[in-house]
Order: structure tokens, then sequence, then C-alpha cells
């Protein structure tokens, strides 16, 4: 099954409403940069690679509307800045941007049809290299899962949250079409449902075996030996592997390292921020109270309730076993081992495959 995320068609930007998933799939038409970028906000598109592509197909419908003779480096600018204000953490978003400014500043003094044209396309290699880069990303994270593994996941990192195929999911498509026996377990991902919505969708329409848990269960089928890698995607991660994720992830991470369960993110380079030295320098985005005092708009808390809704928090890099990027595995330190994959250097040695589940001992603590 191939899922439409996102296309460009007839020069208007068409998006599956993921909001409205599982129940409901609406696809929406937006003609307007503005209604692009409101989409972006709102989170009828979400996932950081599908964000990207959104904000370059924006960028190029709004240079549709740049008049001639006005000052169009400053008008251009501030097509950009709309889509920069939508959401933080997602570095994809930033990366996207430049790419469509680089354009932009080549191709300034040339007619605006032609300007128009050239960002139009580029806009559609955004989005055509994010497939061909999780499809690379899949083989490589592939070789990491043994037959019969039980992979666990957080929040949507599938062909919704990218131009198609998925990062953490991608992996998962990859092993399958390679012929390995591998289950998910989904985790619902408090408070906006990815997981629930999203990932048991996608999952269930590709006859992907998939059983979704609510996230406080992750400890007890880690414990139970119920787990034999833990998969995730990234929405930024620093140059020294620290991995901005969906809000749960740290959580996930601190399990899996007690249990020796192996700790996979799954992200394309443009998710890596070398310019951003660490994970505390990551910008989290705060998203309204309402999130979490209202399910589906029915009230779950009193009301004035106070409330914090932090959307992503930072996993350690030494909770992290590899990130898989499409140029290859990085390891321990993943710093180094990033840095060489983003100047394109080679991969990292090869990792031996998570086998699959069965019961794991906890981590003995150290006793002070
Ligand atoms: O708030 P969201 O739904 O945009 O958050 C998405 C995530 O956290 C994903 O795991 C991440 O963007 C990776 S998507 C390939």
């Amino acid at each position: 099954m191939a899922v439409r995320t996102i296309e460009w068609r007839e020069g208007c930007v068409v998006m599956l409403d993921q909001r409205l998933l599982p129940t409901r799939e609406v696809y929406r038409v937006y003609r307007d940069h503005r209604e692009v970028a409101r989409a972006i906000k709102d989170m009828v598109i979400r996932g950081a690679p599908a964000i990207g592509v959104a904000a370059a197909m924006g960028i190029a419908l709004g240079a549709r509307s740049l008049k001639p003779g006005g000052d169009l480096a400053r008008e251009f600018d501030r097509l950009c800045r709309t889509f920069a204000a939508t959401r933080p953490t997602a570095v994809n978003l930033f990366w996207a941007i430049d790419r469509m400014r680089r354009v932009f500043v080549r191709n300034q003094h040339r007619s605006l049809d032609t300007l128009r044209t050239l960002l139009e396309r580029e806009a559609l290699a955004v989005h055509d290299e994010d497939v061909a880069t999780n499809r690379r990303l899949g083989t490589h994270g592939a070789a990491l899962l043994e037959d019969g593994a039980t992979v666990l996941t957080h929040c949507n990192a599938g062909a919704l949250a990218t131009a198609g195929y998925g990062t953490a999911l991608g992996v998962i498509r990859a092993a399958r079409e390679a012929g390995k026996r591998i289950q998910v377990i989904a985790c619902e991902t408090r408070p906006f449902l990815q997981g629930a919505r999203l990932t048991a969708w996608e999952l269930k329409k590709d006859r992907i075996p998939v059983t979704l848990v609510t996230d406080n269960m992750a400890g007890h089928l880690m414990q139970r030996g119920r787990v034999s890698a833990v998969i995730v995607g990234a929405d930024r991660v620093a140059a020294n592997g620290d991995v901005a994720n969906k809000i749960g992830t740290y959580g996930h991470a601190v399990l899996a390292h007690r249990h020796a369960i192996p700790f996979y993110v799954a992200a394309p380079l443009s998710t890596v921020d070398l310019g951003c030295p660490r994970g505390d320098r990551i910008p989290i985005e705060e998203r309204p109270g309402r999130e979490v005092t209202h399910v589906f708009d029915r009230q779950i808390a009193p009301s004035g309730i106070k409330v914090v809704n932090p959307a992503f928090d930072v996993t350690p890099s030494e909770l992290v076993t590899a990130i898989i990027t499409e140029r290859g595995v990085a390891l321990q330190p993943l710093g180094r081992s990033l840095a060489r994959l983003v100047r394109g250097a080679g991969a990292a040695a090869p990792v031996a495959p998570a086998k699959p589940a069965r019961k794991s001992e906890p981590r003995r603590e150290r006793r002070r």
C-alpha cells in the first residue's frame, strides 16, 4: 500500500488530513501558501521529513504570487519566514527551507517564470529524494533485525511522517520485504496519539502484524522479554548523537538500556544538525494544554488545571545503540560516526542483528 501523504498536483499542494485518521481519509487541497503553513502548525501533516516536504511545496506555491518589479528578495524571505515559524523542533523543516533559499539566490536574476519553475522542481526533488532515502535507510536497518524479531516503536515514523515508506517503519518494511517475520508493538503516544491513530493504521493497511499498547506498558513488556529492539524516528539529531523525538521516547530508551535491548534511531542525514552541539540546545516545541486536558474534544481533567505539554524530549546519545541513515549505520561514539557519514566517508562496522524477543534480565544497578 502506498500512502499518499503529500503531493504537488496541478499547482496545488494536496495532503492527507492526518488529524482525521484512522476513521476518515480526507485529502485537502491547498492553493495558498499561508494555508500550507497553517496545515503544518495544526498537524494536518506532521513528522519531520513530511514537514520539510510541505514547507518546500508551500514555498513553491508562494512563489507563484511573487510580483514582478517588487522587492523579490524581501518577499521571498518573508515567505520562508512564514514556514520557519510553524514548528521549531524538526530540523528537516529548516533544511528544506535552506534548499529553497539556495535555489532562489542562484536564480533570482532570471525571469520570474523560470524562477518559479526551478523552485517547483526543487520542491518535487525534496519529495522524491525523501522516498529514495528512506528505502536506502530501510535496507541498512533491516540487517539489524533477525527473523522473528518484535520491534517496539513510538509515535509515527512511517509513510505518513515522510514523503513515503517511512524511517523507523521503513526499516520494518525493508526487513519484511527481505523475508523476515517482524512484528511491531506500537505505543499509542499520548497526547496526540500518533501511534494509535497513524502507526497502527498504516501498518494494518500494509498487513504488518501490529499490537497497540498504551505508553506505560512498554516497561512491563520489556521486563517480560517481549521486545527484541526499539526503533524510533527523530526530529533532530545533535552533533554528539543526542536525539530529539516525540515525547516519551527518552523513557523507552532508559527502559531499553535497563533491559539490554538495542535502541535504534532511524533518521535521514537531513535530520542531523551538526550545527547543534548537544541535545540541550534543541528547541522543544510546547503545544497547547488542551491536547492534554481533552481527548477528541472530551474534557478528561478538571477545568483550569495546570498543564505542560512538551511535544518532544531528548534521548542522550549514550542510550542510543545506533543511528540508521541512508549512508549506513552510525555506531558509538555517535558524534564521530555521524560526522563521517555526513562527510560521505562511509558507514561504520556492521552490528549483530537483534534477536527474537526473549526474557531479558534487568541490568544490575551498581551499589554505591
Ligand atoms: O509532532 P509530530 O507528530 O510531528 O512528531 C513526529 C515525531 O516525533 C516523529 O517520530 C519524527 O518526526 C520522525 S518522523 C520520520
